[in-house]
């Protein structure tokens, strides 16, 4: 982990860069476009979108309009509840490829275990993956059952699992369960949406590191093995997110950093939402 270029290896053997870019709540249009060109230009290679947040194609077009080539890029989306189903899955990735104006897509993602349909829908991210349209698949706020109904038939095994993980809410089991069965675990709301940032533990080895709180955060992700993927539409905390690859957290503040897990959500709980 050397720099905003540097990846994990995915199980089948897809190269994932380690920190991207949330388009979470950024508007489309202008908004999107340009957070997407800014990250492009201070090096990000990695964006995650969702067809539920409405921004596809303004991700599209900020990735048309930066000068890096499509294949130095990692684009993520993700099916939203509503079209899961094999056949309305199948139905809902066109319609997020025609809104992306892309060839291919890098990462496909089951957004929620939606009960008695996640299993269907990702037979249609297998067929997706079999016939070359996305290079990996994966899923996102699967518990460990969930991930289970998947193992327990899945011809092609989950690649990724994009969950809330940040200090309040660190889910070692999870993370444990994942590594063992190669999955990459990916944290969305790292910065648990801007409300940790005055935490006093965090302030003060921010401080010793002469590094902001948000930084340190990050950096505890990577150091856990977790892929990060901060959102941010101002330029100068979209640098400041990427600026976390010259230092490195000892094992007494990564420790301290764990101490400060109470399972905290800021969003919907996986084993218990209604949309
Ligand atoms: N799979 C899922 O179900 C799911 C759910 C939620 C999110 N996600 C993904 O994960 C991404 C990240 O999560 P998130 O957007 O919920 O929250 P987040 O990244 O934890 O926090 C974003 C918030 O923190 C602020 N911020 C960013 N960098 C900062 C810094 N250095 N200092 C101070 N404040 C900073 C941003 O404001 P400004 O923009 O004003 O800088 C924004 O309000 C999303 O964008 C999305 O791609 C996935």
């Amino acid at each position: 982990m050397k720099s905003l270029a540097s990846t994990t290896t995915l199980h089948n053997g897809v190269e994932m860069p380690w920190f991207g870019l949330g388009v979470f709540k950024v508007e489309e249009g202008q908004e999107v476009e340009s957070s997407v060109k800014m990250a492009i230009h201070a090096g990000y290679k990695s964006i995650d979108t969702a067809a539920i947040y409405k921004n596809e194609e303004g991700v599209g077009k900020g990735i048309r309009e930066s000068d890096v080539p499509r294949e130095e890029l990692f684009i993520t989306t993700k099916v939203w509840n509503a079209d899961q189903g094999y056949e309305s899955t199948l139905k809902a990735f066109d319609e997020s490829m025609e809104k992306l104006g892309l060839e291919y897509l890098d990462l496909y993602l089951v957004h929620w275990p939606v009960k008695g349909k996640y299993v269907e829908t990702w037979k249609a991210l297998e067929k997706l993956y079999k016939d070359g349209r996305v290079r990996a698949i994966g899923v996102s706020n699967f518990q460990i059952h969930h991930l289970q109904d998947i193992l327990d038939v899945a011809e092609v095994k989950p690649m990724v699992n994009q969950v809330e993980y940040h200090p309040k809410l660190s889910q070692v089991k999870l993370l444990n369960f994942c590594k063992e069965n190669g999955i990459q675990m990916e944290a969305w709301s790292p910065l648990m949406q801007g409300q940790l940032l005055d935490n006093d533990v965090l302030k003060e080895i921010a401080t010793a590191h002469n590094k902001s709180v948000a930084q340190v955060i990050l950096r505890w992700d990577l150091q856990n093995g977790v892929v990060t993927i901060p959102k941010s539409v101002k330029e100068h905390r979209i640098k400041e997110n990427a600026d976390i690859f010259d230092f490195d957290l000892s094992q007494d503040e990564m420790q301290k950093i764990h101490a400060l897990n109470e399972d905290k959500r800021v969003g919907p709980d996986p084993d218990n939402f209604d949309f």
